[in-house]
């Protein structure tokens, strides 16, 4: 038994490793590493490419912003010290989930070299390993549901007592933050980073100096959570019933909570139907159509909408935040999706009565905006639309430097 019997086997990438610096090889200390992200314009998930294994495989991850972090030790149980059947030598049991279908399946704990790029400037430099990541192996009926084709696990970054994030600024000593910037579109790469800033965006725009910053709450199950208190449509309250809005942590229900694994946002029934029909009569020039496309309630024939650079002009949402000084603005780019040619639709969907959280922002909503979490400080940095800072997502160059000077 080899590892080679790991291929038709999938992969839960943990984002954890262990720390034992002793051995760690690492010759450079960067500040902050890059990855590249995917639309999968099928499944809508975005995925991320991971060096992994000796000799280095590039292989590609669904990312999952609420992912769980399956190295809980209480998941583990008997380690096998002698080699055995399955991915890995000295591996353990370990409970593995799939986040779009929800099952689970007992998967194994694994070591493995993980290797990703610093960053150098604008552009990604030298590739840096850490000798010792946690991987979790589970079998692949576990990945053959609703994620992309050929993707080999799930890379979560949930906060967990030893995610990736924190165990790589641990790692190589730079702050305990991650940020993401969604691509709109399959054709180009968005990009996640972990560290400080600056990140750079072409034509040479820092976009870490252009975020508004909003406390961060993580639930019991690392998710992550931020307080929505209002929402404004042209600058005019959407009249909800705000209790819907409050987190509340015991009981792990209401707020507003972000995920990649949600295509579209996804609000309360009561929520959704007085904001599609408050939107709705602000935009009353425009008739909608009879029969809108599901899983979306209200739709326009795009043709009878007007655009700009920023796509379909439509009336302004934004999120009011901690105070009425911090929004997070939703232009069209964001609110309406073209589903079918011809077809243009709110995308916004109907999360029903007594959903979990009462908004779940969606990746659409998350696309050509960076959002950087900062788990030290408890905040959430967002930056709306990139679009109107005459940058994207897709704006990364990812043309490597030179590896020494
Ligand atoms: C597992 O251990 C055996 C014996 O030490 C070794 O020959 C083999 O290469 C190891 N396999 C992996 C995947 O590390
Ligand atoms: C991307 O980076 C490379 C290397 O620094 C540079 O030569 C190239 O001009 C850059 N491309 C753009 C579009 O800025």
């Amino acid at each position: 038994m080899t590892s080679s019997l790991c291929f038709p086997h999938f992969f839960f990438l943990i984002f954890s490793l262990v720390i034992l610096t002793a051995q760690s090889r690492t010759i450079l200390r960067p500040n902050n590493l890059v990855l590249p992200l995917q639309k999968d314009s099928s499944t809508h998930l975005f995925v991320t490419s991971i060096h992994k294994r000796t000799p280095l495989l590039q292989l590609p991850f669904v990312v999952h912003l609420n992912g769980q972090c399956l190295a809980q030790t209480s998941y583990c149980h008997t380690c096998a010290s002698a080699a055995r059947p399955g991915c890995h030598n000295n591996t353990c049991g370990v409970m593995a989930r799939n986040p779009i279908t929800r099952q689970t399946a007992m998967g194994e704990l694994a070591q493995d070299v993980l290797s990703i790029q610093s960053l150098k400037g604008s552009n990604p430099g030298p590739l840096v390993s850490i000798p010792q990541f946690l991987f979790a192996c589970a079998p692949s009926k576990l990945l053959r549901k609703g994620l992309p084709k050929n993707v080999q696990g799930v890379a979560g970054l949930g906060h967990a007592p030893i995610s990736l994030p924190i165990q790589l600024a641990s790692h190589f000593g730079f702050p305990p933050k991650f940020a993401l910037c969604l691509p709109s579109k399959s054709s180009t790469n968005g990009v996640m980073f972990f560290g400080d800033g600056p990140y750079y965006m072409h034509p040479n725009i820092d976009v870490s100096r252009s975020l508004s910053y909003t406390p961060l709450t993580i639930s019991q199950e690392g998710h992550y959570y931020i307080p929505v208190t209002s929402i404004e449509i042209n600058n005019k309250p959407v009249p909800i019933d705000t209790s819907l809005l409050t987190f509340s942590p015991h009981a792990g229900t209401g707020g507003t909570k972000l995920s990649t694994a949600n295509p579209f946002t996804v609000l309360e029934h009561s929520v959704y139907q007085s904001f599609t029909k408050f939107f709705t009569s602000q935009l009353s020039g425009t008739p909608q159509m009879k029969t809108p496309v599901a899983p979306f309630g209200v739709c326009y024939d795009t043709k009878k909408l007007s655009y700009s650079k920023i796509g379909p002009q439509v009336p302004n949402i934004d999120l009011v935040l901690q105070n009425q000084n911090v929004k997070w603005r939703i232009s069209g780019t964001n609110s309406m999706v073209e589903v079918r040619p011809g077809i243009t639709c709110l995308a916004f969907v109907d999360g029903g009565f007594r959903p979990r959280a009462s908004i779940v922002i969606g990746s659409y909503q998350l696309q050509d905006n960076l959002v950087q979490f900062d788990l030290a400080k408890s905040r959430l940095g967002f930056s709306s639309s990139l679009l109107s800072r005459r940058t994207s997502c897709g704006n990364f160059n990812f043309t490597t430097t030179s590896a020494t000077p």
